[in-house]
């Protein structure tokens, strides 16, 4: 008896909780439904999500970078539901992001990045800047310009796509990480900053995942790395410390997951990371070099 009641005290407490959703249900209902705003949705993490999102019920506007990528995403994601939109939303560009004034959110994702890679010694700034621009200037950009419309409702939630080069530095691989770094600070102070207007923020850890992403970003650096460089000689040391990005998991739904459970869960952690074991044993073997 006892446990019948507290069995149907979950269940009651569950269903006024905004935006709560079982992780096996295909019941539509609307009081559980948001609206989900999530960059970069050309394909990997934010395409994977967006789907998911679409599978359980959620209206989801999935912005891409490019205009060649609306009809892919779009096609992509047909199969998933029917309640999207796609459209472009160049996060560096602020008459892109004049578009979201239109849009009824709840959540928004910022998934959106660039990469960049090679010595710190010997980098230009201006390449680090430009992807601190997009990484963490625009996606704050874009979350000054969404916060007025949560506050507006009372409630909301912002997400980061933060990595795990935002919690461990990875050699060559910092013109990226410091980004990832900064958002790691930029999503604690919103927290703390947002908390009296009742929203939530998020940042997301993945590890190391194929999507493309980390082969661009890595071969970035040969593409400046000219005959003058510093590490001319050490080319081989420079390769070998590449061996983390190698690792990476063929499929995105480990950390889709994580990313619906920051939207769906009524009491979200500050915190998902992807998958459990990088998280545990990539900073002990990076000890090792
Ligand atoms: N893959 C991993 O191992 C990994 C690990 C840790 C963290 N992450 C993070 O996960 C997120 C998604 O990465 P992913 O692996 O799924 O790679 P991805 O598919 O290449 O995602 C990056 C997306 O950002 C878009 N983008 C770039 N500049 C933009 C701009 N100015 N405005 C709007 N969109 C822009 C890209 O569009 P275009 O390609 O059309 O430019 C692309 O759709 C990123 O934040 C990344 O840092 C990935």
């Amino acid at each position: 008896m006892p446990l019948a009641i507290a069995r149907q005290t979950f269940i009651c407490v569950r269903d006024v909780t905004w935006l709560y959703t079982c992780e096996n249900s295909t019941r539509s209902d609307p009081r559980r439904m948001a609206n989900v705003l999530i960059t970069g949705c050309r394909g990997g993490i934010g395409l994977d999500v967006a789907c998911r999102l679409l599978k359980r019920g959620h209206k989801v506007y999935a912005t891409v970078h490019r205009e060649i990528s609306v009809l892919d995403a779009r096609n992509a994601l047909q199969s998933c539901g029917e309640n999207f939109i796609v459209d472009t939303l160049d996060i560096t560009k602020s008459s892109d992001i004049s578009k979201v004034d239109n849009w009824d959110i709840d959540v928004l994702i910022n998934n959106a990045a660039v990469g960049d890679s090679g010595p710190l010694a010997e980098i230009d700034l201006e390449r680090i800047k430009a992807v601190c621009e997009t990484n963490v200037f625009s996606a704050l950009r874009l979350t000054q310009r969404v916060v007025p419309k949560l506050i507006a409702k009372g409630q909301g939630r912002v997400i980061f796509m933060g990595s795990m080069a935002g919690l461990t530095p990875t050699p060559f691989y910092a013109p990226y990480g410091i980004s990832k770094f900064a958002l790691e600070s930029v999503a604690s102070s919103l927290r703390t900053e947002l908390k009296p207007f009742g929203i939530k923020v998020i940042i997301i850890n993945p590890g190391v995942y194929k999507t493309g992403f980390n082969e661009r970003l890595m071969s970035r650096k040969y593409e400046w790395m000219g005959a003058q460089s510093l590490y001319k000689d050490h080319m081989a040391y420079v390769r070998r410390k590449e061996w983390v990005l190698k690792l990476g998991l063929p499929s995105t739904w480990s950390i889709a997951r994580q990313v619906v459970k920051a939207v769906e869960s009524p009491w979200p952690k500050r915190r998902y990371v992807a998958p459990g074991w990088e998280w545990v044993f990539l900073p002990l073997l990076r000890w090792f070099g």
